[in-house]
C-alpha cells in the first residue's frame, strides 16, 4: 500500500513538472508588452495527456512557401488557421518584385549609352522563371515586366506565363515595351523566358538555368542585353556560364553571399529579402507560442533580453496570420553592406535566458536541400538563431520534388514541441496537417 502511494506521489510530481515546462497557455499572453516567465500554477489543457500537448495544438509556422492555391494565388486560410498558434513567415513579395524591376530599370537608365550591345535599337532581355506556381516567382516575373513595360494584363493582373522563345515580339504573354530615356524612345523585348524545372521536377533549378542560357545564346547571341532571374541561384548559374565573360548585366534575387560578392565582377544586382529577419521570425513565433507569451514579444515589443525589430524591416498582416520581411535592393552602390548573408540581424541577436525560456524541440524542413537560397542563406541563419532562442531544431532536407520525401520523416510528431514547414508545393498544406491531426 505504502509503495503504491509513493508511486502515485512520484507520478504526480512528474506530471506537474511536465505541466510547468509546458507553457502554451493563452492566459499567459501579455498583450502590451514584455515577455513574462511562464506562470507556474497553470493547469494542463484538457487535450494534454501527461502534460503533453496534442500534436494538432502545437505551434506551427509555415515559411518561405505561403499556403496558397498555386494557380490563383489565393491564400489557404485553413492552413494559416490550423490552430491558434499557426503563422506564416515570408517577405513582401510584391514590394520586393517591384524593387527588382526598378533596379533593372535604373541600371538601363544609367547605362543607356552602352546597353544595346548590337545597336539594333531593341534592348533584349531573357528571364529565368523559378516556379510558375509559386507566388514569389510570379510576383518577380510581373515586377520585371511591369518596370520594363513588357507587361500584358489579363483581367487586371499582369500575365506571368513563360513565353518560351519570342524572337519577333509576337508572344501574347508579353508585349514589346517602350522606354523613354534622355528624351529618346527605346524598345524593350523579352526575348525568352522559361520555368527552370529539371527533369525530376525540381523547380528554381540552377543547373537548368545554366544550360538554358547556352541555348538562348545560340539563338540570340548579342541581342541579349540583360539577363534577369527570379533568384540568385539561377542568376549565378547563368552569370558563371555566360554573362560574366560577356559582360552582360545579370540580376537576381535573395542576396546570397556568392551573388553579392559577384557584384564586384559585374553581376548587376540582387534583392535582399531580409532572410536574417525572416529566419528570426520563423523561430521566434514558435518560441513565443511555446513560452505562452504575447506573439509580439521580441518582434514589435522588446523581450526580456532587449531583442526587438523595427517596422522598417517587417510587417504583420493579422488577417493573413502572416509576417512579411521587407526587401532592399543590393547594387554596386551598397553591396559591401550585404557581404555577410548569414549573420544574425543585430537588433535581435541577444541570447535568451535558459531558465525563463527552456529548451524545446522543433521539427523543421527545407523543401529542397539543393535550393541555393534556403540551404546557403536561410538554414545557416536558422542555425544561428536556434541557439539564441534555446530551440533544439531537427533540420530535414527534402528533394524539392515530392512532399512524401519530407513527410516520411515526420513519423513521430509527438517527439517535438513545435513545427516549421516549407512545402514543396504551396497547395499541399494538408499533407502535413493531416499528420498532426492523426
Ligand atoms: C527564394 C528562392 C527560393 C524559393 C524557394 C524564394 O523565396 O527567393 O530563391 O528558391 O523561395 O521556395
Amino acid at each position: 500500500m505504502k509503495k503504491a502511494l509513493a508511486m502515485i506521489l512520484a507520478l504526480m510530481m512528474v506530471l506537474s513538472l511536465a505541466a510547468c515546462g509546458n507553457s502554451d497557455n493563452p492566459q499567459n499572453s501579455n498583450a502590451g508588452g514584455e515577455s513574462k516567465a511562464p506562470v507556474e500554477t497553470q493547469k494542463p489543457d484538457d487535450n494534454q495527456s501527461g502534460g503533453e500537448v496534442a500534436n494538432k495544438d502545437k505551434p506551427l509556422v509555415w515559411f518561405n512557401r505561403q499556403p496558397s492555391n498555386s494557380s490563383t494565388g489565393e491564400l489557404d486560410m485553413d492552413a494559416m488557421n490550423f490552430n491558434k498558434d499557426t503563422y506564416y513567415v515570408g517577405f513582401d513579395a510584391v514590394q520586393g518584385a517591384e524593387l527588382q524591376g526598378q533596379m533593372i530599370l535604373d541600371y538601363i537608365t544609367a547605362h543607356i549609352d552602352e546597353i544595346d550591345r548590337n545597336g539594333d535599337g531593341v534592348i533584349g532581355y531573357v528571364l529565368a522563371i523559378g516556379d510558375i506556381g509559386h507566388n514569389d516567382s510570379i510576383a518577380r516575373t510581373r515586377g520585371v515586366r511591369k518596370a520594363l513595360d513588357t507587361a500584358v494584363e489579363d483581367g487586371g493582373t499582369i500575365k506571368s506565363d513563360p513565353v518560351g522563345i519570342n524572337a519577333d515580339g509576337s508572344a501574347t504573354a508579353v508585349k514589346d515595351g517602350k522606354l523613354t530615356i534622355g528624351g529618346k524612345e527605346y524598345t524593350v523585348r523579352e526575348l525568352a523566358s522559361q520555368e527552370m524545372k529539371n527533369s525530376a521536377g525540381a523547380t528554381w533549378d540552377a543547373a537548368t538555368a545554366g544550360n538554358t542560357i547556352s541555348t538562348w545564346v545560340s539563338t540570340f547571341n548579342d541581342q541579349i542585353d540583360i539577363v534577369a532571374s527570379n533568384n540568385d541561384g539561377m542568376g549565378m548559374a547563368m552569370f558563371n556560364a555566360w554573362s560574366k565573360e560577356n559582360k552582360v548585366p545579370t540580376f537576381g534575387y535573395d542576396a546570397n553571399a556568392d551573388a553579392v560578392a559577384a557584384i564586384a565582377d559585374g553581376y548587376g544586382g540582387t534583392i535582399s529579402q531580409h532572410a536574417d529577419v525572416q529566419a528570426y521570425l520563423t523561430l521566434r513565433v514558435l518560441r513565443n507560442a511555446l513560452d505562452g507569451v504575447d506573439i509580439d514579444t521580441g518582434i514589435g515589443t522588446p523581450d526580456d533580453a532587449g531583442n526587438v525589430l523595427s517596422d522598417e524591416v517587417y510587417k504583420y498582416v493579422d488577417a493573413e496570420r502572416s509576417y512579411y520581411a521587407l526587401n532592399a535592393a543590393v547594387t554596386a552602390e551598397n553591396y559591401q553592406d550585404f557581404m555577410d548573408a548569414t549573420k544574425p540581424y543585430g537588433p535581435v541577436s541577444t541570447q535568451l535566458d535558459a531558465t525563463a525560456h527552456p529548451t524545446k524541440n522543433v521539427w523543421l524542413n527545407i523543401y529542397n536541400a539543393a535550393d541555393n537560397f534556403l540551404s546557403a542563406t536561410y538554414q545557416p541563419l536558422l542555425q544561428n538563431y536556434d541557439d539564441l532562442l534555446n530551440l533544439k531544431v531537427e533540420y530535414i532536407g527534402g528533394d524539392g520534388q515530392t512532399e512524401a520525401n519530407i513527410t516520411n520523416r515526420l513519423g513521430n510528431p509527438g517527439q517535438y514541441d513545435a513545427f516549421a514547414i516549407n512545402m514543396v508545393k504551396t497547395d499541399n498544406s494538408a499533407s502535413y496537417t493531416s499528420l498532426l491531426e492523426g
